[in-house]
């Protein structure tokens, strides 16, 4: 850039040493668009900057500045004629530094002399003092462009342009502006407006007219001048004169700027090529360093570009993090997560932290940033804003519960669209993948299995009768049944089916629970009861039992149904058949023996007939003995096998009670 320019620079200047327009074009004429300090002589504040522009002031105040064309001019023909026409234009701009306002003003003029060291700065303009102003042997003819009113000179206001003769009062001044060549009327003009004006100066020798016409840079000089006077210059003017531009400051820092000039003695100025016109100076005197030139426009748009960077990633955060919050949920807080603080557990829920996804959404392992305690996360999605605060409010207590066998609930975030709900990490995952194989689990011995039937068994006591609330788990199943570092088992996923039949009509509630473990009069009423849950319990202890699932598709037989299949080999005498054989023979028969048939009383179908928690815990424990268990109507199959053995009176009982489901839920499909 800086090479361009100086390029730029050296070539105009070559062009004003060469180029006939830019130098005098003959004895009685010139013209410049744009200077070079030598075109002039210089004095006081006057320089010609670097862009070419003649600065008569620098902007320092209460100083002067003078330049002029270096010789003199003959005005008049022979020594004792009259002054010739002549003819002068110029272009100037007025730039007020730190203000909107100029003082003083500058002047074109005509002088004997170059030496103006006398003459005083502000309202004189550099161009008189106090003694000399008015006198005859000045010999000096100006036009001053005033932008300040000294009432001593009689200013007519602080936006004048006047003509001068020896004498600071104006022969004839107007306000500064121009007439319209179209529409006749005058437009003002602002000396002050930082805007290249051009002044054209004409004296006609025959009729001692001056008329001096000024207009903005782009209009063509207007046929009406703004002041005109009738003088005989031949009375003021000597010869030789010096012709050249005076500038003064007072107390307010303004530039005095003049681009281009042109005389023409005897004949019109020539035209200045406005295209060719340096610019006028923008801002204050000093011009500011190029290092700044550079640097600032880069600082600034770095920093608007890092200002917006922050914003989006400020709104994109905002965003990301984005959770739903409401008033009454403020009493949760304690259980409330920050969804910034599961993002991060789970390393933006990333694919290698899931543990696996069930019918409820993915669960992710995660590590809590600041306690670095381990949790799974659990996305639910869920839309409907209905119920929701039920359900928080339920989660919550549930957060309360405290038991060896549950797996505890620590808290929930909510967003847009889903729930998460942060329980406690279960590192041996969940059962079902060590019953039936998965994920390079060892299966299960007997002992290991009875211990976490056992642990089951009193965790969902523990919901039904121990704490305040009876709390109803809904899901009992193996993959609910998770299994912590210590291979205890421990119920999870409690409370969740809730979300689902919230507040929703019965009639088309969707029951919610997992095929198999279905009690058959929750199909019907649709009612979850402890009943239900001890149902499941009981399809839980014969899955755990024999390895199997509740229902197996694959299965072409009979056996499709489990609790069938073992009820049928219980009646055959063959039930030590219906083992795990991944156990390989290695158990207790009597505790064998009373899950099985524990399993059975508890998926009893008619649910009066189920034992509560309560006693199933004493059963296991051995506390009580197992009621012998008769051969009632456990499955539709077993009814048939009793009618055909004679008990009637079941099977009068079971019709009324509970046939209908048994058929449609137990023995569906057959
Ligand atoms: N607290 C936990 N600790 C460790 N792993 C867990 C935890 N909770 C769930 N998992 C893992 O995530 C899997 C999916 O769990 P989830 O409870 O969503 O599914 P599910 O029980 O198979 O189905 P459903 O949602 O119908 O109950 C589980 O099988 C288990 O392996
Ligand atoms: C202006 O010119 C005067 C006189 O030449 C000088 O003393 C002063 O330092 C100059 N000011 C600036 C800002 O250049
Ligand atoms: C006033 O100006 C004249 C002419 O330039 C000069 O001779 C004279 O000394 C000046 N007077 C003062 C007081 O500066
Ligand atoms: C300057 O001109 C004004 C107006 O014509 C006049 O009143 C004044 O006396 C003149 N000054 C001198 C010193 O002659
Ligand atoms: C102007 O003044 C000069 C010298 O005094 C005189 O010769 C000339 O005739 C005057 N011109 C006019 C138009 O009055």
């Amino acid at each position: 850039m800086e090479h361009l320019s100086f390029l730029l620079h050296l070539t105009l200047s070559m062009a004003l040493v060469l180029a006939p327009y830019t130098t005098a074009a003959g004895d009685d004429q010139f013209v410049y668009a744009g200077f070079s300090p030598n075109d002039l002589t210089l004095d006081g504040t006057a320089t010609v900057t670097q862009d070419r522009v003649l600065q008569l002031t620098n902007g320092t105040v209460h100083l002067k500045g003078h330049a002029f064309y270096p010789t003199p001019w003959q005005f008049r023909r022979s020594p004792n004629g009259a002054v010739q026409s002549f003819s002068i234009t110029f272009v100037f701009g007025m730039v007020p530094v730190y203000s909107d306002q100029c003082t003083d003003g500058m002047t074109f003029l005509i002088s004997p002399s170059k030496d103006f060291s006398g003459a005083q700065t502000s309202q004189y303009l550099g161009l008189l003092n106090k003694t000399s102003d008015g006198k005859a042997s000045n010999h000096i003819f100006a036009v001053e462009l005033d932008s300040s009113q000294n009432t001593e000179f009689q200013d007519i206001d602080d936006n004048h342009v006047g003509i001068d003769i020896n004498n600071l009062t104006s022969v004839r001044a107007k306000p500064a502006g121009f007439y319209d060549d179209k529409s006749g009327a005058m437009k003002s003009l602002s000396l002050v407006s930082r805007e290249e004006m051009q002044v054209w100066v004409d004296y006609d020798g025959e009729t001692t007219q001056i008329s001096v016409t000024m207009a903005p840079l782009n209009v063509a000089k207007p046929s009406r001048p703004l002041v005109s006077a009738t003088y005989n210059l031949s009375t003021v003017l000597e010869d030789p004169s010096y012709v050249g531009f005076s500038a003064s400051t007072g107390p307010i820092n303004s530039l005095y700027c003049v681009l281009g000039w042109s005389l023409g003695i005897n004949r019109p100025a020539p035209a200045i090529d406005t295209k060719r016109l340096p610019k006028l100076p923008r801002t204050g005197p000093k011009p500011r360093s190029k290092v700044l030139e550079i640097v600032l426009p880069i600082a600034t748009a770095t920093f608007i570009f890092l200002v917006g960077t922050t914003i989006i990633l400020l709104v994109r955060r905002r965003m990301r993090y984005a959770e739903l919050h409401e008033d009454w949920e403020d009493e949760f807080g304690p259980h409330r997560f920050s969804y910034k603080d599961l993002f991060r557990a789970t390393e933006g829920f990333h694919n290698k932290n899931l543990l696996g996804h069930g019918g409820f959404g993915k669960v992710y392992k995660g590590v809590l940033p600041v306690s670095k305690l381990e949790v799974a996360v659990k996305r639910v999605s869920h839309e409907s804003k209905q119920g929701i605060k039920e359900f928080i409010a339920e989660i919550v207590s549930i957060g309360r519960l405290r038991h060896r066998n549950i797996v505890q609930l620590l808290g929930y975030c909510r967003r847009k669209g889903e729930l998460l709900l942060v329980y406690d990490y279960m590192s041996n995952g969940s059962l079902d993948q060590y019953l039936y194989a998965e994920a390079d689990k060892p299966t299960l011995d007997w002992v290991q299995r009875f211990e976490i039937i056992r642990g089951v068994a009193s965790g969902l006591f523990y919901l039904h009768e121990r704490w305040e609330k009876v709390v109803i788990h809904r899901d009992i199943k193996a993959s609910n049944v998770l299994l912590d570092s210590e291979m205890n088992g421990r119920l999870g996923d409690f409370g969740l089916a809730r979300l689902y039949d919230h507040g929703t009509d019965p009639q088309t509630t969707r029951v919610v629970g997992t095929m198999g473990y279905f009690a058959p009069e929750l199909a019907r009423t649709g009612k979850a009861t402890p009943l239900t849950d001890v149902y499941a319990f009981g399809i839980f202890l014969i899955e755990v039992t024999c390895g199997r699932r509740p229902i197996d598709n694959q299965a072409k037989d009979s056996s499709e149904i489990l609790v069938d299949w073992v009820v049928e080999h219980w009646h055959k005498g063959s039930l030590a058949n219906t083992l795990d054989r991944r156990l390989q023979g290695n158990y207790d028969a009597d505790e064998v023996c009373l899950v099985l048939k524990l399993g059975l009383l508890c998926a009893h179908p008619v649910f009066n007939a189920r034992p509560s928690m309560r006693q199933v815990m004493q059963y296991l424990d051995g506390e009580t003995p197992l009621p012998e268990l008769m051969p009632t109507n456990l499955s539709y199959s077993m009814l048939a096998v009793m009618q055909n053995e004679g008990f009637s009176q079941y099977a009068s009982l079971a019709s009324t009670s509970g046939t209908q489901g048994m058929t449609s839920i137990i023995s569906s499909g057959r």
